[in-house]
């Protein structure tokens, strides 16, 4: 067995972490001959839960756990640490604006961003999933100047996931019959999912989604408003935000890092643009990536954007210069 992988998570007393530290633990995302040190990130009020996460892991009795480390304190959390789920964010309070949420949660990634530079592993990968999950691992690498920059990334997985099962509901497929849909831009309601380069496996033979579908005015209006407002629905549903499948999504962000994307497949990511497709470099904007067998990316190439998709990515592009405009100026006060 190799060395163990030092992997914090942080928000480690909430909901999505207690979906992810389990998955993470049996072997899902790093392999089962990959031991872990695990190190679990919460604020001083969460400090019992966390224990109580952290009896449970015990009970779990699980093999490749080789150290579980709850902390509250950033300087021990992001020691030495080779992979950062940075989950843990401030939820909207009654009453709060949504400016008040974006100014509360960068000014947390502002100075996790600084424990990265200060103590984790230069080689770190980095997966932002508190939300606003762009602009938050926007200011994360921000401050954090020693990590590269294609070492930080954002969640929106879980927004191809969603849109590959509304898919495969529709032809009436299972959901690992269909790949390649691109979510464009943010983690929130302005991302658009483009199906314009997905397929759907069909009795074996691998169709265009648009052909299989056979139905444009819903692949236009209601699929892409149902992905957008997914969450919400979920939220309305269970009253409580969609842990189990950001959980999941997450470690299959992660795992596709980790061991790269299977040929002639791409996964969303949101990254650093460089300038691609026209979004503006320096934006965290998810794109479709294709990753090698060495963790590196490469933002996919050559896909042809009509008006319908620019207005739809620029759209997107222009929610998160906002964003990025408003971050910035709370955490330079
Ligand atoms: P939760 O409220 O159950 O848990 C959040 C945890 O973060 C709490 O235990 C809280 O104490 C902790 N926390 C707050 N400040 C912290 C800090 N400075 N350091 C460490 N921990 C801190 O929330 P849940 O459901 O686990 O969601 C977490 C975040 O993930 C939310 O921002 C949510 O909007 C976001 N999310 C993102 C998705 C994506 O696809 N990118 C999907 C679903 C949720």
């Amino acid at each position: 067995m190799s060395e163990p992988l030092r992997v914090l998570v942080t928000g480690a007393a909430g909901q999505i972490a207690y979906s992810l530290v389990i998955a993470i633990a049996r072997g899902e995302v790093f392999g089962t001959n990959q031991p872990l040190d695990l190190l679990l990130l919460d604020i001083k009020p969460m400090e019992g839960v966390l224990n109580g996460v952290v009896m449970e892991l015990q009970d779990c009795a699980l093999p490749l756990l080789n150290s579980v480390t709850p902390t509250c304190d950033e300087s021990v959390a992001f020691k030495d640490i080779d992979v950062a789920c940075l989950v843990g964010s401030m939820p909207r309070g009654e009453g709060m604006e949504r400016k008040d949420l974006l100014a509360a949660n960068v000014k947390i990634f502002k100075t996790q961003g600084n424990s990265l530079h200060q103590y984790a592993k230069k080689t770190v990968k980095v997966v932002v999933v508190g939300n606003p999950a762009n602009t938050n691992a926007m200011i994360c690498s921000k401050y954090a100047p020693s990590i590269p920059k294609e070492n930080f990334s954002c969640l929106t997985r879980l927004d191809q996931n969603r849109a590959q099962s509304q898919i495969a509901s529709r032809v009436g497929v299972k959901v690992a019959d269909v790949r390649n849909v691109i979510i464009w831009g943010n983690h929130s309601s302005t991302q658009f999912p483009d199906i314009s380069q997905a397929q759907v496996k069909v009795q074996d033979k691998l169709k265009d989604v648009r052909s299989a579908v056979q139905d444009d005015s819903w692949l236009n209006n209601e699929f892409i408003s149902t992905v957008q407002k997914r969450g919400a629905a979920v939220i309305a549903a269970r009253k409580l935000s969609s842990a189990m499948s950001a959980a999941k999504a997450t470690c299959d962000h992660l795992r596709d890092w980790w061991f790269g994307t299977e040929s002639g497949t791409f996964t969303p990511m949101g990254v650093i643009s460089d300038g691609s497709y026209g979004i503006e470099a320096g934006l965290v904007y998810s794109f479709p990536v294709e990753i090698a067998a060495d963790r590196t990316y490469k933002i996919v190439q050559g896909i042809n954007i009509d008006n319908f998709a620019r207005e739809k990515m620029d759209a997107t592009k222009n929610e998160l210069i906002e964003e990025r405009d408003l971050a910035i100026s709370v955490c330079e006060d």
